[in-house]
């Protein structure tokens, strides 16, 4: 069985090495921050948790999955309300 590799946001196929040349351009340095560049992250959400440890750690590529529990919200982080704007 091929190892897992998780390499972007699946609802946008916008790469996480996409994002963190945007957040490394613009200083962004949050989901929400990042969403202002790059249009990511606005469906299932599934691709936050690996987002946030990409502005963290400024890995790119996960051969595991990375839930809200493993990067919880920074303290005084928001996140969009989906459905909302
Ligand atoms: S994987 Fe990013 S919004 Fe679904």
């Amino acid at each position: 069985m091929a190892g897992l590799r998780i390499d972007r946001c699946l609802c946008f196929g916008r790469t996480f090495a996409e994002m963190r040349a945007a957040a490394d351009a613009t200083g962004a340095q949050s989901v929400l921050e990042l969403q202002e560049h790059v249009l990511f992250g606005q469906k299932c959400g599934l691709c936050h948790p690996y987002v946030r440890r990409m502005l963290r750690t400024g890995q790119t590529v996960f051969d595991h999955v990375v839930t809200a529990e493993d990067e919880p919200l920074w303290k005084g982080e928001v996140e969009r309300e989906e459905g909302e704007g």
